[in-house]
């Protein structure tokens, strides 16, 4: 049976915040459910921007993935595993460059944006220049097909899909191809080859996406194909050579802006966080002190939560009837700020209290954590050395 496989990296910056848990982790979350998941730690990444900064990134990375461990993201379900334990994705990544135009990873929108807002950094690097490129590494050295990310992500995914597409047409023309594409669909059995076949004429004459989508899922229901005939059974169904590497999708994670204890954005360089597992007297002091709507100078002012961000909190946390209550007491003076902000602090501090939970197994026993990676690692493995064996055989560097 075919199964959608999703992948995704975090660069470890350090504790995650309620942004990161409102925007990213609850959908790996509820992924986990619905497909076959892998999530990774790209700390590679983080020496793109922050290569001066070695010392910190160890113990980024182990308390990045209490925090996923924290939210609920289950290593029974998904496969946690850290980017630079697996060189496949080095060896990929320096493959993929010798087909890469410079052109295209120059115009990769971050490359400018990111110097433009690090202008304080040197990022005039080839591994700065690289990062899409070792995100496409990241990708295609898995197959994954679905990649859950951010609007500002979408380009890089754009990227990976013409670099997959590029390498299958530089290197998956074999001398020959046709007849062993015709053999392969012979393998497929009766009813299989004559569906395959069809599908695959609809596709070419119509351009049906369907079809395409179809014709696939039968080769992915074939169990006795080899992988060198599922390649090129793939590749037939769109033209003229096998497909090595397949191109994933961006799957766009809906735009959640988790508002700051100011009102903007949920960001570390804001310094208007509350981090996943902060203890709960910091929580409550943080939520009591943030600003309300400056025409409330004295308890009697009437004020307006559309100028208050504490309003934004409760768009995120309170129920309708909370809701209603803010609006009247806010506008008439009815209730105080910090009467306002007690329904919040309460449903912070309950969204936190099983996050609290599951982290203290693993703070206490850190060698649980250790060991989810190192399982991680080799199933991730598996997957990447199968890949690598494709794609130094389809470069010409299989010696053996
Ligand atoms: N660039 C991504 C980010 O900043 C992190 C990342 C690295 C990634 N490799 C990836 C995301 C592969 C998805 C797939 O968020
Ligand atoms: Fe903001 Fe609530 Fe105070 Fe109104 S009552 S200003 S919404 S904190």
């Amino acid at each position: 049976m075919f199964v959608d496989r999703v992948l995704s990296g975090m660069r470890p910056t350090g504790s995650l915040h309620l942004g990161h848990y409102h925007g990213v982790l609850k959908n790996w979350v509820k992924l986990q459910h619905e497909y076959e998941c892998f999530f990774f730690v790209a700390d590679w990444h983080a020496l793109t921007t922050h290569y001066d900064a070695p010392e910190a990134i160890e113990q980024n990375v182990w308390d990045m993935v209490v925090d996923w461990l924290a939210a609920g993201v289950d290593p029974a379900r998904a496969t946690l595993f850290i980017q630079s334990q697996l060189p496949e994705h080095a060896e990929l990544h320096l493959l993929l460059s010798m087909i890469t135009p410079l052109g295209w990873l120059e115009r990769v929108p971050t490359y400018k944006d990111q110097q433009e807002k690090l202008a304080e950094k040197d990022l005039s690097t080839y591994g700065f220049l690289g990062y899409p490129l070792l995100q496409s590494a990241d990708i295609l050295v898995y197959r994954a097909n679905l990649v859950p990310v951010g609007e500002d992500q979408v380009p890089h995914i754009e990227f990976t899909r013409e670099i997959a597409r590029r390498f299958n047409h530089i290197y998956g023309r074999e001398p020959g191809f046709q007849e062993k594409a015709e053999a392969a669909i012979k393998k497929l059995g009766g009813k299989r080859s004559k569906l395959y076949v069809e599908l695959r004429t609809r596709y070419q004459e119509q351009g049906d996406q369907e079809a395409l989508e179809a014709a696939r899922a039968v080769i992915e229901e074939a169990q006795n194909l080899s992988i060198g005939d599922r390649e090129r059974l793939f590749g037939y169904i769109e033209g003229g050579g096998k497909m090595i590497l397949s191109e994933p999708k961006a799957m766009l994670t809906e735009a959640s802006r988790m508002p700051g204890l100011d009102g903007q954005k949920m960001s570390k360089s804001y310094n208007n966080t509350i981090t996943l597992r902060e203890d709960e007297d910091s929580v409550s002091k943080k939520i009591r002190t943030m600003p309300t709507d400056p025409a409330r100078m004295r308890r009697t002012d009437p004020g307006d939560p559309e100028k208050c961000p504490v309003w934004q909190l409760h768009q995120v946390y309170s129920g309708d009837d909370t809701r209603a209550w803010v609006q009247k007491g806010c506008r008439s003076a009815g209730i105080g700020c910090l009467e306002c902000k007690q329904p919040v602090i309460d449903a912070v501090l309950a969204e936190q209290r099983p996050m609290r939970e599951r982290a203290e197994v693993y703070l206490r026993d850190t060698t649980l954590v250790r060991n989810i990676i190192a399982d991680g690692c080799e199933k991730a493995r598996d997957l990447a050395q199968e890949t690598m064996r494709e794609v130094r055989q389809a470069m010409g560097l299989q010696y053996s």
